[in-house]
């Protein structure tokens, strides 16, 4: 399904799946050791530089590809900590993660950390326009039962120009776009 591809809790990609096209990300619009699919980098480049256009605002990536056994260390890292029903509320097992297809983004302002996010006008900013680049927030508040996730204002997945904008004209996650347009 290349860039509508789908991965969550049902559906797993397999240890060694790969994706072919990683590019690194420049220091510019990521930290340090970051690398994403060259399509969407080039689609995320074009958003950042809209929001230091438009309104100032400096988008930087925090985390990006991750591989199947980054994945896994980091599941159980939650898990120790804070136990296996917290880890599967933010935290997706191996396998089943978006960030291994290397079309998924956490981004966050560079003032401001993960936790405080949601609360910013850079946030207001990419809710209301990420969509024009062809990325959606994927785990959007008051859709945790459809997600299985918590909001979080930060994870942006790329499906391209026209299925975002589809999924953000009508309010619906891309678990129930699959549903309806691709699971066939
Ligand atoms: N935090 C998201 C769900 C992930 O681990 O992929
Ligand atoms: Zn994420």
């Amino acid at each position: 399904k290349g860039n509508l591809i789908l991965v969550n809790k049902y559906y797993k990609l397999d240890e060694n799946f790969n994706p072919n096209n990683l590019t690194d990300m420049s220091l510019q619009y990521a930290y340090e050791n970051n690398q994403i699919d060259e399509e969407v980098y080039e689609h995320y480049v074009d958003m950042c530089n809209a929001a230091k256009k438009e309104k100032g605002f400096i988008l930087i990536t925090t985390s990006s590809y991750r591989d199947y056994e980054t994945q896994y260390d980091l599941y159980e890292k939650y898990k120790s900590k804070n136990g296996t029903e917290w880890a599967d509320s933010y935290s997706a097992r191996a396998g089943h993660s978006e960030h291994q297809t290397g079309l998924a983004l956490d981004i966050v302002s560079y003032n401001n950390n993960m936790d405080n996010f949601e609360d910013t006008e850079e946030y207001e900013w990419l809710k209301e326009n990420c969509y024009k680049y062809g990325f959606i927030l994927r785990y959007p508040e008051d859709k945790e039962d459809i997600t299985g996730y918590n909001f979080e204002p930060w994870h942006y997945r790329y499906v391209g120009i026209d299925v975002a904008t589809y999924i953000y004209e009508n309010n619906i996650t891309f678990d129930e776009y699959y549903a309806y347009f691709l699971d066939k």
